[in-house]
């Protein structure tokens, strides 16, 4: 009777391993979501050093890849801009006060400026958000918390976006990277662009080291042989997209800053699988490919 349970017991086991692969017990994942939960809502003196909510356009146009600042520079009217995980949203209001013009070539000459708005799971919104938006309509200028990226619909967006920006917003913050990649890229428009960054990633040239001597790099790719993946290579195979990566290696931690135009409706991201989330600012993440999609066609060089 006694080996019968203990059988039973190591099967138990096996199987609880088995559903899951490596991914790490769901407890693991809850538990460090409920800690990064714990920075959103973060208030006063309780916000993290490191957890910066309130960047300006001036910072975006240094962080992000030079095409940001032609891309908003050249909207109008009629276009959309935007901007994922926005924080206090200094960045969107900069723009529609015309604070950094000089810094945006064709910026506020006829053809007025694009809706602009601001993404944030919590309300950081300063009162001089609230003061600007006063005296703007919903046309000009929105703020939207409460949920993450991925809770919204399409038709709750409207239109699709001319712009979409993150820097160190979702795209750094998420559990579901490839999904947040499939949401924004059906969100922009044909000939769209999505300019953002990852902070302490495996460049596409591989030339640098992980920041912190002993430490991982912050965000990981994996094949499912288990070998790297760098995000550079991963975001390249996705479809109907042209991507540039460049390496800023001065900043500290190094970024490394992706502009990605969409060329075509049919985007196919492939799916990468969670398997180590802690939580931090930004947090620890790595994450396995799904599937083995396009990899036997792959140039060598394309695969380190
Ligand atoms: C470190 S702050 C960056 C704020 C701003 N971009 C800046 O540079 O000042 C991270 C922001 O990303 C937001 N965020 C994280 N994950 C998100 C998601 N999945 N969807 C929307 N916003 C997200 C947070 O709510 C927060 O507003």
């Amino acid at each position: 009777m006694k080996l019968i349970i203990i059988v039973v017991l190591i099967l138990e086991v096996w199987a609880v391993k088995w559903s899951y692969g490596q991914q790490p017990a769901p407890r693991v994942f809850r538990e460090e979501a409920s800690k990064q939960a714990q920075i959103y809502n973060s208030a006063g003196q309780q916000v993290p050093e490191g957890y910066v909510i309130g960047r300006s356009l001036f910072s975006y146009a240094f962080i992000l890849p030079p095409g940001f600042r032609g891309t908003l520079g050249r909207l109008g009217a009629q276009d959309r801009w935007l901007d994922i995980g926005a924080g206090e949203g200094h960045a969107v209001l900069d723009y529609r006060m015309s604070k950094y013009d000089v810094l945006l070539p064709g910026a506020g000459e006829s053809r007025g400026k694009a809706q602009a708005i601001a993404m944030s799971i919590e309300d950081r919104r300063t009162a001089r958000w609230h003061d600007a938006a006063a005296t703007m309509s919903e046309k000009q200028l929105r703020y939207l918390s409460g949920r993450r990226l991925r809770e919204y619909s399409s038709e709750e967006l409207g239109r699709q976006f001319q712009l979409i920006t993150d820097v160190l917003g979702g795209f750094s913050y998420t559990r579901f990277v490839s999904g947040f990649m499939e949401k924004t890229l059906g969100l922009l428009a044909v000939n769209g662009s999505f300019y953002t960054v990852l902070q302490d990633v495996q460049s596409e040239s591989g030339e640098n080291r992980p920041f912190y001597p002993g430490s991982p790099f912050l965000t990981e790719l994996v094949r499912r042989d288990g070998s790297e993946l760098k995000v550079c290579a991963w975001l390249k195979r996705i479809s109907c997209v042209e991507v540039t990566c460049e390496l800023k290696a001065d900043s500290s931690p190094p970024i490394e800053a992706y502009g990605i135009r969409k060329t075509c409706n049919g985007v196919v991201v492939p799916e990468l699988v969670p398997i180590h989330f802690e939580a931090g600012t930004p947090p620890e993440r790595r994450f396995r490919m799904k599937g083995a999609l396009r990899e036997a066609s792959e140039p060598a060089d394309a695969r380190n």
